[in-house]
């Protein structure tokens, strides 16, 4: 199975690009920056990496955002990211990333998005690599500051594929931002939200009624009502789980309780994702991998995943095709 998972052809969904950034390329670039950090060495900032919920992760997440300054910064963090997809055969990634986070620590939206940019082109000239960036906002901040993002981000319109919603789901509901999705939307771009992650199922309701998206990042506790779970299986929303980061988060105890096959045995359109793996327990080999060897799936199976990715990926119909 190992080798199997290996070489399997790929489609990455739900990453989030801070969330790629590795320990040793994170004291690199402070150094480089004069950021002084909190952590002694590598091995004690990977020993902080034990989290009791998605807000201490978060904490450490943004703290660790913080030393990416520069342009250069956000090219090498995306390179190293496709370096990895190239090795695990990720043919196609669509890549959140957090704009607001940047900005609060002063580093303009542009310096953000033409690193990243000129990275994923630099993938798809070497590797083939097809990719996409879905802007996230975060959901702990206010609406206008989500509407301010939104307007930095429409003169980039055609290096953006989709607008998102990340960040702490428990006291930030999707109806929050229902004015800046639907001016997204209006401006083009499809939508996708987090929802019931570790927030209620009725997120989930609020993210399909409220803001219109096409997809569910997590979206787990959908199993919490069952005309939800109706639902997504009659309209085939795709649910992008992360199933080594719900563990890590403490979604479910462990992943022999997580509820990915039986969603897959629902008939949803389930996918296999890694969302922050330099923080939460691997790419998207090792996620894989863990969901075959736990559930004890077939090779059939486990290719269904990726035909399900295809499928659920914001790629015009031709392309996706070809990957077929
Ligand atoms: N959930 C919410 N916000 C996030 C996540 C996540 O899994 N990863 C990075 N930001
Ligand atoms: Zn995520």
């Amino acid at each position: 199975m190992k080798g199997f998972i290996s070489g399997l052809p790929k489609v990455e969904l739900h990453l989030h690009i801070e969330g790629t950034l590795e320990p040793e390329m994170l004291f690199t670039i402070a150094q480089k920056n004069g950021v002084t950090l909190p952590f002694e060495s590598i091995a004690a900032l990977r020993d902080a990496y034990q989290f009791n919920d998605l807000q201490s992760f978060l904490d450490l997440y943004y703290w660790g955002a913080k030393v990416l300054r520069t342009e250069q910064d956000f090219y090498d963090l995306t390179f190293a990211y496709l370096e990895r997809c190239h090795d695990e055969h990720v043919m196609h990634t669509e890549i959140f990333f957090d704009p607001q986070s940047h900005m609060q620590n002063g580093v303009a939206f542009a310096t953000v998005l033409n690193g990243i940019d000129r990275a994923l082109q630099e993938g798809k000239a070497q590797w083939g690599i097809s990719s996409g960036l879905i802007l996230c906002f975060l959901r702990h901040l206010s609406e206008a500051s989500a509407i301010e993002t939104l307007r930095q981000a429409l003169p980039y319109k055609e290096k953006i594929i989709a607008v998102g919603l990340d960040s702490s789901e428990i006291g930030h509901p999707p109806e929050k931002f229902v004015q800046v999705f639907a001016m997204a939307r209006e401006a083009g771009w499809p939508t996708v939200a987090h929802a019931g992650e570790e927030g209620p199922s009725e997120n989930i309701w609020r993210a399909l009624e409220d803001l219109q998206v096409s997809r569910i990042d997590h979206g787990v506790r959908c199993s919490d009502d069952s005309a939800l779970v109706e639902t997504l299986r009659q309209r085939y929303v795709p649910l992008t789980v992360c199933p080594l980061s719900n563990v890590k988060l403490q979604v479910f105890d462990d992943l022999s309780q997580h509820n990915i096959m039986q969603l897959v045995e629902q008939g949803l359109c389930i996918t296999i994702n890694s969302d922050d793996p330099a923080y939460l327990g691997g790419y998207m080999t090792a996620n894989m991998l863990a969901v075959a060897e736990t559930f004890d799936v077939s090779k059939a199976e486990m290719a269904r995943f990726t035909e399900r990715a295809i499928t659920a990926s914001f790629l015009p119909e031709e392309e996706k095709d070809v990957l077929r």
